[in-house]
């Protein structure tokens, strides 16, 4: 027990390293700088993560750790205790639920949303840096003060919002990439001493 929170608090602790101490201080997934996430060559889970899934947290639905990309957010977003990093803990027993296949009676979720079958952390939230809106919420909600926008995507019945057209942000298809590629070819440079003639 105290061994395997030692190992965490280690994990904290080169995470701290490898990721700019800006992260901290800007509060945002631009911190991360991509790398923070993705493992590129030293991968701990799914779609190579730099973060080892939380297998110790319960979902107190299934009374089982969550899986997928629930439990890679989650290999951050929870209490030391419960097999996280402590960043900004969603407690799981207190919170809207997540990583549960919906009762269609209680909520009619887009199956683009899902993920396996169940509502993940992102079928609320895009994580990438691009997500302009607050709290990286799929829906702009005015930075929180529209909140009901968000809610009548899976709610419908219970938000007095006019549903006709409510705009989805999502990171997840590079067909979609609302700029054109960046991309300038750079000539090498000629390197000085192959200039000089001897
Ligand atoms: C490598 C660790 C890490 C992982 C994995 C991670 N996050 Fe974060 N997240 C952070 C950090 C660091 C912050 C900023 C903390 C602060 O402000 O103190 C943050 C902040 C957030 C915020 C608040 C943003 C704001 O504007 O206030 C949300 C929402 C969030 N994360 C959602 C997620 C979701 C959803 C996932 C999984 C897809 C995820 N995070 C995975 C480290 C992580
Ligand atoms: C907070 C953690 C986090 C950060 C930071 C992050 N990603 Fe991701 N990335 C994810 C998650 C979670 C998914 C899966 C999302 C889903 O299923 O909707 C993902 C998916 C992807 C995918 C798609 C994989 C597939 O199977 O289609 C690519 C590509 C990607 N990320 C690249 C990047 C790049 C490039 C950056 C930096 C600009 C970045 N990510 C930053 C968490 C992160
Ligand atoms: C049903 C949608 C939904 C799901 C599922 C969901 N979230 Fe959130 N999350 C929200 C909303 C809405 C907010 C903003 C709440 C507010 O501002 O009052 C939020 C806020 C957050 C924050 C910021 C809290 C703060 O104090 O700033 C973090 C971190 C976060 N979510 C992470 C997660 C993680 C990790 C998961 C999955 C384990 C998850 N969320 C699942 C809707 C959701
Ligand atoms: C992406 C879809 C989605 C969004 C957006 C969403 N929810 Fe949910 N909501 C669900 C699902 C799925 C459940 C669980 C249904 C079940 O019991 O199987 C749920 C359950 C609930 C419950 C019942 C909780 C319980 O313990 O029984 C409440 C209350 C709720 N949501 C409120 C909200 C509010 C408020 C918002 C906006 C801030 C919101 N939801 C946004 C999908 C969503």
């Amino acid at each position: 027990m105290f061994k395997s929170m030692f190992l965490k608090l280690a994990i904290v602790g080169i995470l701290s390293l490898l990721v700019p101490a800006v992260l901290y201080a800007a509060g945002k997934h631009e911190g991360l700088n991509c790398t923070g996430c993705h493992g590129i060559h030293t991968a701990q889970g799914d779609i190579i993560f730099a973060v080892e899934p939380n297998r110790k947290v319960k979902n107190p639905r299934t009374n089982k750790p969550y899986t997928g990309v629930t439990a890679l957010c989650l290999g951050c977003h929870e209490t030391i205790e419960n097999g996280g990093m402590g960043i900004i803990p969603v407690s799981a027993s207190k919170s809207h639920p997540y990583g549960v296949v919906p009762n269609p009676k209680v909520a009619n979720v887009p199956p683009s949303f899902l993920r396996s079958g169940e509502l993940a952390c992102v079928g609320c939230h895009d994580p990438h840096p691009s997500n302009p809106n607050y709290k990286y919420l799929r829906v702009d909600t005015e930075g929180g003060a529209d909140m009901q926008k968000f809610c009548v995507v899976c709610h419908s019945s219970k938000a007095d919002v006019e549903v006709t057209k409510i705009e989805v942000f999502s990171s997840m298809d590079e067909r979609n990439a609302s700029h054109e590629s960046p991309l300038v070819e750079k000539p090498a440079k000629k390197s000085k001493s192959k200039k000089k003639k001897r």
